[in-house]
């Protein structure tokens, strides 16, 4: 049965979980903070900072909605280019976050998963991250994905050369490698493609997120800037997946 979203869109509280045609996995693009400072007038901070405030709205919403991963992309590979006062308070983002947000996302039975190359974060990063990681670590409820210092190319890299590694060790076989083989390398593996993948502030590119796990999912593009998105802009996006007609290369007989 699919979920009645134009009736939501008017009536926001009367959310029902579980109908089936609701997307098991969303994928968020958090992109426009720096665009909705500057028409403010603020610093970009001011925009990190709103951003991570429409995280907690999102990531309530999509708990209440009854989606099962939220896979939610903060910081690029590529975003270490940035001057370097935006990115080390981009690096205590996280800190912040979880530290008003931590009791909320267990109070919540909400399971944190860590996307990216720890390694390259700073160690106060590293330890909040870490940290927060054990806390939820029993959770069974939703799952919500941080790609930090996430690249898809470096994730696809890594599972490469995991692949390579194996063979050389004469523990797998070419003909042996398939679709199953490389995801088990993935950052994302166990969980399941994105069904949904949302990108606000008017750019339409994947900006190295998920290049693999994309290849079937419906994307939904937005000029609104993340700091100003909620649960209204969830809704349509979920309300426009629902209208799709998913093919996977077949027809509708
Ligand atoms: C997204 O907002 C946050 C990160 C990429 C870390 P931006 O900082 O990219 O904001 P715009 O795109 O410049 O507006
Ligand atoms: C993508 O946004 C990365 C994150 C939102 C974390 P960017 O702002 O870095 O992407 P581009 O530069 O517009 O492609
Ligand atoms: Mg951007």
């Amino acid at each position: 049965m699919r979920i009645p979203l134009r009736a939501l869109l008017r009536k926001k509280t009367d959310i029902k979980a579980g109908e089936k045609d609701l997307p098991q996995h969303i994928a968020i693009v958090m992109d426009g903070n720096g665009r909705w400072a500057k028409k403010r007038g603020l610093p970009r901070t001011a925009g990190h900072h709103a951003g991570m405030e429409a995280l907690k709205r999102i990531v309530g919403a999509a708990g209440e909605i009854g989606i099962k991963v939220l896979t939610v992309y903060a910081f690029s590979t590529e975003n270490w280019r940035r001057p370097q006062p935006e990115v080390e308070f981009l690096m205590r983002l996280p800190n912040e976050y979880l530290k008003t947000e931590l009791a909320e996302l267990n109070k919540n039975n909400i399971k944190l998963r860590f996307m990216g190359e720890m390694e390259g974060l700073p160690v106060h990063t590293r330890q909040a991250v870490t940290q927060a990681l054990a806390e939820t670590a029993g959770n069974t409820g939703m799952i919500l994905n941080f790609a930090l210092n996430y690249g898809s190319r470096a994730e696809l890299v890594s599972a490469v050369r995991q692949i390579a590694r194996q063979a050389s060790d004469g523990l797998l076989r070419a003909e042996e490698i398939d679709d199953a083989a490389i995801e088990k390398y993935l950052y994302t593996a166990g969980l399941p493609d994105p069904d949904l993948f949302i990108r606000p502030s008017g750019e339409s590119r994947l900006s190295n997120f998920l290049l693999w796990q994309v290849a079937y999912t419906e994307l939904w593009f937005s000029d609104v800037y993340w700091p100003d998105f909620d649960k209204t802009h969830l809704l349509e996006a979920i309300d426009a997946y629902q209208n799709r007609d998913r093919r996977y290369g077949g027809i509708k007989l």
